[in-house]
């Protein structure tokens, strides 16, 4: 398995996943391609008793992205386990479970639950920041970062993805104190808080005033933040944030992402991820390139 990936003791088949919110729960795109191609998906983030979301509007285009302000919105853990994770494991999904809770507590037990058969890995999100306490509270402290990790990892022997956000000044501790906390892998980044407003009406463009900004605008910051997570983890990088094509891949993996997420493009092709897959898959076998040496490989 040339291209897998293996974080704890589990294989993923490739390096390329997509990214949670952005890809539902992964079952209607198998009408466009078979899912299971994918290294993994991370499904939409889920909570212990669900949630409604935000208002409308919740999404809106910017230059070269766009700003989310969905909330959260899932349909519970226990619902994801009896409804939806059977059918993905049907179409042989690796299914990633990103998760949040609004308290130490909750993360524990949201990481307990949906530690079952059929959960290859587990994504805490701790950088969402589209609603009061879902994460970014603690995702926005070294501390609290460290703490909710080790309170997760206590829990659960599944392979443990923690999901950085990049609305902090310098990511570098955020990486170390994850590390430190017990994390199997890091992905980053979440989307950077934005705020877009009409000038016609003179409202903000979302109801929850600001959003999440997505897409090719925020990449720069994504392949800065991979590059300095590498610095002080050895820990396997999942790089996220405005990849659209083969390019954008290669650039977060030369940044030193052993895998990447695919978001944003998914809205724009459904295939997105699987042609970036494919075309990466092409580039290391065309150019015979060792993709373990080329993760991390720019010439600084
Ligand atoms: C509509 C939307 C919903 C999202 N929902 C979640 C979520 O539930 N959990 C999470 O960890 N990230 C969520 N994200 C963040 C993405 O997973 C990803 O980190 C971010 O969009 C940057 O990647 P991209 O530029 O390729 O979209 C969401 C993003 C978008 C656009």
């Amino acid at each position: 398995m040339r291209y897998s990936l293996t974080i704890r003791d589990e294989v993923f088949a490739n390096r390329v996943m997509v990214a949670s919110g952005t890809f539902g729960y992964g079952l209607e795109f198998n009408d466009y391609f078979p899912v299971n191609r994918l290294g993994g998906i991370c499904v939409k983030g889920l909570s212990l008793k669900g949630s409604l979301g935000n208002k409308m509007p919740r999404i809106t285009e910017t230059y070269g992205g766009m700003l989310n302000a969905i909330g959260l919105q899932n349909v519970g853990v226990a619902t994801f386990i009896q409804e939806k994770l059977p059918r993905l494991q049907d179409l042989g999904a690796a299914v990633i479970a990103n998760f949040y809770g609004n308290t130490l507590e909750e993360y524990a037990e949201c990481a307990r639950a949906l530690s079952v058969d059929g959960v290859k890995a587990l994504e805490m999100n701790i950088s969402c920041p589209n609603v009061k306490e879902g994460g970014i509270a603690f995702g926005s402290s070294v501390e609290a970062t460290r703490k909710v990790v080790e309170a997760v990892r206590a829990v659960t022997e599944k392979p443990l993805i923690v999901k950085l956000s990049p609305n902090v000044a310098d990511i570098r501790p955020f990486a170390e104190a994850a590390t430190l906390g017990g994390a199997d892998s890091l992905s980053l980044i979440n989307t950077l808080i934005g705020m877009a407003i009409d000038v016609k009406t003179r409202l903000p463009k979302i109801a929850n005033i600001t959003g999440g900004l997505s897409g090719p605008a925020i990449k720069p910051v994504g392949v800065r933040m991979v590059f300095q997570a590498s610095q002080v983890t050895d820990l396997p990088l999942i790089g996220i944030g405005g990849i659209m094509n083969r390019d954008d891949a290669l650039e977060y993996m030369l940044a030193g992402a052993a895998a990447v997420q695919v978001g944003t493009a998914n809205f724009v092709d459904p295939c997105a991820a699987l042609t970036i897959l494919e075309e990466l898959e092409a580039y290391f076998d065309d150019n015979r390139i060792d993709l373990n040496e080329f993760v991390g490989g720019v010439k600084v």
